[in-house]
């Protein structure tokens, strides 16, 4: 019968590996096949960029004591996109005889790392971007460091007197900095607070819009959302101003319509009603003059450019178009002048710019398929053999492209019996493993008729998560991707080298985390999703590194502690002007020490309290003076490591997958990085 693997065929380009990975339709330009190496190339600019080969900065990287799983940030990514977004709306402002300004926020939730903002704050001076913060700490990280005057800050989230303070302050301080009201008593906060300092407030307000978005944030806008004022609120607070003669300082009106809004219909009615809005408060008097749109701009990550699920029916360019468009027409018909405009884009602008590269460690597979015994053998050997069997046989014999979902069902069936008969006593172990073997090999069979159809049934997409191999990955889904975990976000990954190599695995991507959905078994397809991804055999004693990308938003932050896996490497990555490259900075992961910290331990008194036990060991003569030596010096290493295997190699057998432990004390991302000098393919 059939095994699950095909040859390697001649023949397979790079041009083929990125037609597999589709990488034109989610890559934006921004990542390549280089013909001549196979590699993965990064793009930072695009069209005319320089190439930055991934598979060189991993080994300068590992060259430098830094091993994988890394996160590469490309900061003329983050620049390329703040254009695309300044570029975008300058367009739509040209072709709208738009009388007014763009200017994007970036908001810092999206992702708060201190490279990410400064970078974004730096880059963004030309496109007077500002900065939106939605807590106390974030303002705190922001009012001291984002002091241009002319650039805004704007405050989001639930505010009590601490951080109305903060605001107060930081306008004093000379900083443009607006605090959004989103519940009527922040107003009489932010009124006494400015009285008592003798500064003169200025205010937005959150608008609950009536329609919620849609996808998986359109609560985040609509009637249920946990922000905002609703139409009689919003009157209320005008009419407080203008009771106090204030009614100048509104100065903003905002909105969020959810994050990666996947249809722009969604978007367009957002736009409509707080356009309207504005209008209407521009005409009772109020001193608005800046309208905020929010956030919500998606990012295609499966690249399907569609109203589904982790992709979007839009470009950046529409929707520039609709908010300048809409707005104007609003306007126009109220007769007040048009506002400056605002976006919150946050995932739109990260997201792109961080690759987390990672190692394969080892795999688990089906093993063997083939079945050597015929039924009439079994038999003869077995006095009473069990229906399943029989039945397996069955489907096997019947199957056939005709009756190919038949035989599956069937064997579906059978396989399930068999399980229960084993569970309840009655199969052997040897015909338990039989049964398997036999279900495998007609999956496998039929994977193989059901890929020379054009239109396969659905149900037989099953077979690839059937007959998938498991590749462990150093890397934990919780930690690094959490969103992949918590609400199945696609993202695109691959593998960043041998793209000249037709790959013939078929597997999924299992953490090292001890739980079960610490997995990636959902692949973004160019016609919809597949439940593994096409990687290639693993070679003993190489490397094989594959790619999650467009994961510089929310990923960091919301990752978390599991298993105590704590933060990756993080390298940024900066084009050198003459057509090369050179990290500008590496932020070191945390070390096993720094989790244990965060979980309530003291890692000197751990050590110690080792040490002792050793002393007291070696004096009852249990072990000797050496093993005790090596016994702490190896633990104060491990301390001080990576968690995560800094040995990563490819080995097909898990327990060679176990890190060598390091038997001297000192800097161990340094001895990692002595025994790393296996070459990658
Ligand atoms: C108020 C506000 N603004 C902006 C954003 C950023 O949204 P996105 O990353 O979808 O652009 C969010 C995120 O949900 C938000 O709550």
């Amino acid at each position: 019968m059939p095994g699950l693997r095909t040859e390697p065929s001649t023949g397979w380009t790079t041009r083929d590996s990125a037609d597999l990975y589709d990488i034109e339709a989610w890559g934006e330009g921004y990542f390549r096949v280089a013909p001549a190496t196979g590699h993965l190339t990064v793009h930072p600019t695009r069209a005319d960029s320089p190439a930055i080969d991934l598979v060189e900065v991993v080994e300068r990287l590992r060259g430098m004591g830094y091993r994988t799983p890394v996160v590469l940030r490309f900061g003329a990514i983050l620049e390329d996109r703040l254009r695309r977004l300044h570029d975008a709306f300058a367009t739509a402002i040209a072709e709208h005889e738009y009388r007014g300004e763009y200017r994007p926020l970036y908001p810092i939730k999206v992702n708060q790392q201190r490279g990410v903002v400064d970078e974004l704050y730096s880059i963004g001076r030309r496109y007077g971007c500002g900065l939106e913060v939605g807590s106390k700490p974030e303002l705190l990280a922001v009012m001291a460091t984002a002091r241009d005057p002319d650039r805004l800050v704007v405050c989001n989230g639930f505010k009590d007197a601490d951080y109305i303070q903060a605001v107060v302050l930081a306008s004093k301080l000379g900083r443009s900095i607006i605090p959004i009201i989103e519940k009527y008593s922040e107003l009489e906060l932010i009124l006494e607070h400015s009285r008592r300092h003798g500064v003169k407030p200025r205010l937005g307000v959150r608008v609950k819009l009536a329609r919620a978005g849609e996808g998986r944030w359109g609560d985040s806008g609509g009637a249920r959302s946990k922000f905002g004022l609703f139409a009689n609120e919003l009157l209320e607070v005008y009419e407080t101003l203008r009771r106090d003669g204030l009614e100048e300082c509104l100065e903003l009106v905002h909105c969020h319509p959810g994050s990666q809004v996947q249809d722009i219909r969604s978007i367009k009615d957002a736009l409509n009603e707080i356009a309207s809005i504005y209008v209407e408060l521009a005409r009772l008097g109020a001193g608005v003059r800046l309208l905020d749109v929010g956030g919500g701009l998606g990012v295609d990550y499966r690249g399907a450019r569609a109203n589904v699920d982790s992709s979007m029916n839009y470009s950046i360019e529409e929707y520039a178009a609709d908010v300048v468009s809409r707005v104007a027409s609003a306007c126009e018909a109220g007769g007040v002048e048009v506002p400056t405009l605002l976006s919150e884009s946050g995932r739109a602008l990260v997201a792109h710019h961080s690759v987390l590269v990672f190692d394969v460690l080892g795999r688990s597979g089906r093993g063997r398929l083939e079945v050597d015994q015929t039924l009439d053998q079994l038999e003869r050997e077995h006095e009473e053999l069990p229906a399943p069997i029989h039945d397996l046989f069955g489907a096997h014999e019947t199957l056939s492209p005709e009756r190919l979902l038949e035989s599956f069902h069937d064997a579906q069936q059978a396989r399930q019996e068999a399980v229960q008969l084993f569970s309840l006593g009655y199969m052997s172990l040897e015909l338990r493993g039989l049964a398997d073997r036999l279900y495998w090999s007609l999956c496998a069979r039929a994977r193989e008729i059901a890929a020379t159809w054009e239109d396969a049934p659905a149900e037989l997409d099953e077979l690839e998560a059937i007959l998938g191999d498991v590749y462990f990955c150093n890397l934990s889904v919780f930690q690094s991707l959490p969103d992949a975990w918590a609400i199945g976000q696609l993202f695109p990954v691959m593998p960043i080298h041998r793209l000249d190599e037709r790959p013939t695995v078929q597997a999924v991507l299992a953490d090292l985390t001890c739980d079960s959905d610490g997995r990636i078994d959902r692949f973004p397809d160019a016609d919809g999703t597949r439940g593994t991804l096409p990687v290639h055999e693993i070679e003993r004693g190489g490397s094989y590194y594959l790619g999650a990308f467009l994961v510089g938003a929310y990923q960091e932050t919301l990752g978390d502690l599991h298993n105590l896996f704590g933060d990756s490497h993080v390298a940024h990555i900066e084009l050198d002007g003459s057509g090369g490259w050179s990290i500008s900075e590496i932020v070191a992961g945390d070390t096993a020490a720094d989790v244990l910290v965060y979980v309530g331990y003291s890692p000197e008194r751990l050590h110690e309290a080792l040490g002792h036990e050793c002393a007291q060991w070696v004096e009852a003569g249990r072990i000797t003076a050496d093993e005790s030596e090596a016994l702490f010096g190896f633990y104060g290493d491990e301390l001080a490591g990576y968690t995560y295997f800094e040995d990563g190699q490819q080995v097909d057998h898990p327990e060679e997958a176990v890190p060598e432990p390091a038997t001297s004390r000192g800097d161990s991302r340094r001895s990692a990085a002595r025994r790393s000098s296996r070459p990658i393919r």
